[in-house]
């Protein structure tokens, strides 16, 4: 039997402890020897990799071996567009764009601006429909090749998912379906019938290329309820199972919680002018002592400190450096205000390049979605009529 996870797709620990959840979920921790083979394929390594931010993943030694056989394959996720963008949804995709780069892979990108109004009491479907809009300048600012990234927004392109999400549908019991994600009575049918979606979205490319196409899906813990299920219906569909590699989740700048658009002043948004942005780090909690006199005695506790997190998981690419900051933490040495000041204008100029290349890719949106790029399945109608 598995125990309740304390992670769901509708809400999400900060700090949690990824070892037992890894062993309530069934996944696997990535190993040493796991990694070291994704490095040598991508020919390189990426800090959140060799920090297990992305630590645990099901059959991507299966998805690593087609790719090296040469079988087709492909990377998926996605958003749900409920506002903007902050570090903690972008955080993968910089991950991502890693894998599209190294391994050259074609990106199958899903904006569920449906899922968010369903979801969302007070969202309306254009209000979420415009996000997706906004959410791509920022999938465009990471730098994701827009000739192999393919982005669908489900209120508009739903003829591409729709042939494969009135099989997946059937397949999937109500009571599957409920024990999965936990809706109840009250739960509105348009989350009911939502995972259909991006359960079906896993299996696109295979449709697209009309190839088996095995599909590696980066994305947080949080999101696996509807993998489990797309991998129990893969093979009676005549499709790969969907691998996956799941991030840790970026903490908030709060106490608890991890970065959620709930706490706008413990999230930082792509959005937030520069100054904005560095304010947050410099009012952030962090794992130190109430006192400075306390601080140099005792010392902090970087691994529950949204700081020194930010830089493990996104700023600190010099491991060397991150290790003494960690040391210097613990040892009482490093004060907490020296350390935000140094995360908050390292802050301040990611923002200010950020927003740059984010307006600089308002006249490429279309470029990125999947209905400028591929057909639908064009059917003939005589033969159908003979
Ligand atoms: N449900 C996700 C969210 O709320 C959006 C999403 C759709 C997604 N398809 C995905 C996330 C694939 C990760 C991978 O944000």
């Amino acid at each position: 039997m598995e125990e309740t996870a304390p992670v769901g797709p509708w809400e999400a620990e900060a700090f949690v402890d990824y070892d037992r959840l890894v062993k309530i979920f069934g996944a696997r921790p990535l190993t040493e020897s796991e990694v070291k083979s994704l490095e040598k394929v991508a020919g390189g390594s990426h800090i959140m990799l060799r920090r297990r931010v992305f630590y645990s993943h099901r059959d991507l030694d299966v998805y690593l071996n087609m790719y090296e056989k040469g079988v087709r394959c492909s990377l998926y996720t996605g958003r749900g567009p409920s506002g903007s963008t902050h570090l903690g949804h972008i955080l993968p995709w910089f991950f991502t764009k890693w894998l599209q780069d190294r391994l050259g892979l074609e990106l199958f990108f899903q904006m569920t601006d449906d899922e968010k109004f369903w979801h969302d009491e007070r969202l309306d479907i254009s209000e979420s429909n415009r996000y997706a809009y906004e959410n791509i300048l920022d999938l465009a600012a990471i730098g994701l090749d827009y000739r192999k990234t393919h982005i669908i927004i489900d209120s508009e392109d739903i003829a591409y998912l729709y042939p494969i999400a009135v099989r997946v549908a059937k397949k999937i019991t109500f009571s599957t379906q409920r024990a999965t994600f936990g809706f109840t009575d009250s739960t509105n049918i348009g989350l009911i019938f939502y995972p259909v979606l991006q359960i079906s979205m896993s299996f696109l490319p295979s449709e697209l290329y009309k190839e088996e196409t095995y599909v590696l899906i980066p994305a947080g813990i949080d999101q696996d309820p509807y993998w489990r299920i797309a991998r129990d219906i893969a093979p009676s569909l005549g499709y790969p199972k969907p691998s996956q590699i799941h991030n840790k989740l970026l903490p908030g700048l709060g106490p608890e919680g991890k970065m959620s658009s709930s706490k706008p002043e413990t999230a930082i948004y792509t959005t937030d002018p520069p100054e904005v942005g560095a304010q947050k780090i410099i009012r952030a909690y962090t794992g130190g002592q109430p006192t400075v006199e306390l601080q140099r005695k005792l010392g902090g506790n970087p691994d529950r400190c949204s700081v020194y997190k930010m830089y493990e998981m996104l700023f600190e690419e010099d491991d060397a450096k991150l290790l003494e900051r960690y040391q210097n933490c613990r040892t009482g040495a490093l004060l907490c205000g020296d350390c935000k000041a140094e995360l908050a204008s390292r802050v301040r100029r990611f923002l200010a390049d950020f927003q740059r290349k984010r307006e600089a890719a308002r006249d490429k949106v279309e470029l990125y979605l999947l209905r400028t790029k591929f057909e639908l399945p064009k059917r003939n109608v005589r033969k159908l009529l003979q």
